[in-house]
């Protein structure tokens, strides 16, 4: 079988977590792992683009049993927001209950520099997409309101206090991408409340949230978002700065797993 569940070999990880762009290197961090190719779970997205892996790791992250996603697939690469579900659908069935979201994403504010890592306390759709559109049921009216657990997000913030880690908080646009905001687009979205811009989380929060998963999420700062003094978002700019808060990201993570009730 090609299921999750039937491959988790006695372990029983209640979160998840999926690595954003560059943040691969967190999987290596992972303790008596093992690694499941995506190729062997059905309905799991194969990464197509650089700097995204496909394997599921099962293992310890600061002694707690985790289920680790390196790499997702964005819905840019196929139109189809709902791209996660069917491994969304997977991890639930494996007994996931709470999905830890990462990415890397563009500041909307000049002074949250590259390298700054932002706990998200909510997001806005600015991609004109949902994952639910075709599904039907009353089930489908999720409601978003404290989507990003803000007792997961206390523990996170208390987690980085320990490590001396400076935990932004903010709000994330999700934008469809692949290519990146005009400049006319980061002024709209600073007007309407948002503090950082990138292509991926917020349609798994939303099909995580239907699927009655808790949530919490962490962006890496890549970069100063289009049109703002000094930016020049790139994908190779994004993999390079990934990888350097990678390191607090990763100390973020075992701590927050070690404190862990
Ligand atoms: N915009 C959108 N997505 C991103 C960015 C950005 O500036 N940086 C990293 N991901």
């Amino acid at each position: 079988m090609n299921n999750l569940k039937s491959k988790l070999e006695g372990r029983q990880p209640k979160v998840a977590i999926i690595l954003g762009s560059a943040l691969g290197m967190i999987a290596d961090a992972v303790q008596d792992a093992i690694a499941i190719p995506y190729s062997e779970l059905s309905g799991f997205p194969v990464p197509k683009i650089s700097g995204h892996a496909g394997k599921l790791y099962l293992g310890k992250l600061g002694g707690k049993e985790v289920a680790v996603l390196a790499g997702r697939a964005h819905a840019y690469e196929s139109g189809n927001a709902a791209v996660m579900r069917p491994a969304l659908e997977q991890l639930k069935e494996a007994g996931i209950e709470t999905l830890l979201l990462t990415n890397a994403a563009g500041s909307l504010k000049a002074s949250m520099k590259p390298g700054s890592l932002m706990a998200l306390t909510d997001h806005i759709n600015c991609a004109g997409m949902n994952p639910l559109i075709g599904q039907h049921g009353d089930e489908n009216f999720v409601s978003m309101t404290n989507a990003y657990d803000s007792d997961l997000r206390k523990a996170m913030l208390a987690a980085a206090k320990k490590e001396k880690i400076a935990l932004k908080q903010g709000v994330y646009c999700w934008y469809s991408g692949p290519s990146f905001e005009t400049p006319a687009e980061i002024r709209m979205m600073q007007i309407i409340g948002g503090t950082a811009v990138g292509m991926s989380t917020a349609p798994e929060t939303i099909l995580a949230r239907r699927l009655g998963m808790k949530v919490v999420a962490v962006s890496t700062i890549t970069n100063l978002a289009a049109g703002i003094k000094g930016a020049s978002p790139s994908h190779e700019e994004t993999k390079r700065e990934g990888a350097k808060a990678a390191v607090n990201m990763q100390r973020l993570l075992i701590r927050f797993f070690k404190d862990m009730k």
